[in-house]
């Protein structure tokens, strides 16, 4: 608490610093609802209440096989949906990680101090070192260090992630106790934030399975689709033959309520639990709802993506000036860090 500064002035002031959180999504181009609900609606959300820093990793996308065309226009689909959906420039600090070349600086200094034995432990190192097995590199091992790096870059605090990343936050926790305790107390240990509404969306196609864009097209709803389009997709989505006495619900039919609660449709939502649980339901219906629902939704964030799409200066300005911003908190960090490390610093 402090004295207010201006003269004869005798309120006291309370100064709140908001806490620092930094997120990263990976450029998968035009983005789904299962991105919208379960993560960007919720970084939407703490704009208001924290310093939110938000990239969109492009050299994390590097890791797995990728074309160079596609990267680029799947960084700038991204941006154009993060925009859309609701992050605001004004409220935030929005990124592309590879223009805020600090990151990959940091990362080579904490690749120094992270034993290998921790990286090969990592499950989506396996995860994915099965699933491209002609395409191991060194950045796929690594990139839970430039993880780490994105986040104690900014000294965040706090890390807004679905439960699939936790082992990665984890990992930077260590890598961050190491780093303190090699050279002195320089980051925090940043927790994971996990919100309980933020909801798992199922593809359509293989319910079985989260909804991604890599089982193809009729199986996700992007952000920015028509309501022929989801009401196309949302019909065709694979349910069951119906509910019978004390099954559970099948995961198809259970995302399709998921989808009504998430949209806010809580009376539909009822109305058709109790259907099902009489066995009543009629499961076209509930479709033919749900898609108007989903449409409904999405119809101000498809409005708002046409508003960007025919005024590139916005993606442009916001994107100049959090690189401004994250830049300056960088150069800070890495200045600090070089002193610590050890590296050639020629004004001591
Ligand atoms: N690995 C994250 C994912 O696949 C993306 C990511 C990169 C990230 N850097 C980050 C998430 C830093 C949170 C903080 O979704």
């Amino acid at each position: 608490m402090t004295l207010c500064s201006s003269p004869n002035c005798r309120w006291k002031v309370i100064i709140v610093t908001k806490r620092r959180v930094f997120s990263g999504m990976r450029p998968t181009g035009r983005m789904h609802v299962g991105n919208y609900l379960g993560a960007v609606r919720n970084w939407v959300q703490m704009q208001d209440t924290y310093q939110c820093i938000y990239a969109v990793v492009d050299y994390h996308a590097m890791t797995t096989p990728y074309e160079p065309d596609q990267l680029n226009q799947e960084t700038d689909e991204m941006l154009v949906d993060l925009l859309a959906s609701g992050i605001d420039p004004e409220k935030c600090t929005l990124i592309v990680q590879s223009q805020v070349p600090q990151h990959s600086e940091l990362a080579w200094i904490l690749g120094t101090i992270t034993p290998l034995g921790w990286l090969e432990r990592v499950p989506t190192f396996k995860e994915k070192s099965d699933m491209h097995p002609d395409y191991l590199n060194l950045g796929l091992l690594s990139y839970p260090v430039l993880q780490a790096a994105d986040i104690i870059l900014y000294k965040a605090e706090a890390v807004p992630v679905g439960e699939d990343q936790r082992p990665h936050v984890e990992l930077t926790r260590e890598i961050v106790r190491r780093f303190n305790h090699m050279f002195g107390d320089t980051f925090p240990e940043p927790q994971v934030i996990t919100k309980k509404e933020t909801a798992r969306i199922a593809s359509l196609t293989e319910p079985g399975k989260k909804m991604s864009k890599s089982l193809g097209p009729s199986s996700y709803i992007a952000i920015g689709d028509s309501p022929e389009q989801i009401r196309e997709k949302i019909m065709k989505a694979v349910t069951d033959t119906g509910p019978s006495s004390g099954d559970e619900m099948s995961p198809g039919v259970a995302s399709l309520f998921l989808l009504l609660r998430s949209f806010g449709a809580e009376e539909q939502y009822q109305a058709f639990a109790d259907e099902y649980r009489a066995q009543t339901i009629r499961y076209v219906d509930l479709k033919e709802t749900t898609a108007d629902v989903v449409a409904q939704g999405l119809q101000p964030i498809r409005e708002k993506k046409q508003e960007i799409q025919n005024n590139k200066r916005m993606l442009e300005d916001a994107l100049a000036q959090g690189r401004e911003t994250a830049t300056a908190l960088a150069a800070e960090t890495m200045s600090e860090v070089r002193n610590r490390i050890g590296l050639y610093n020629p004004r001591m």
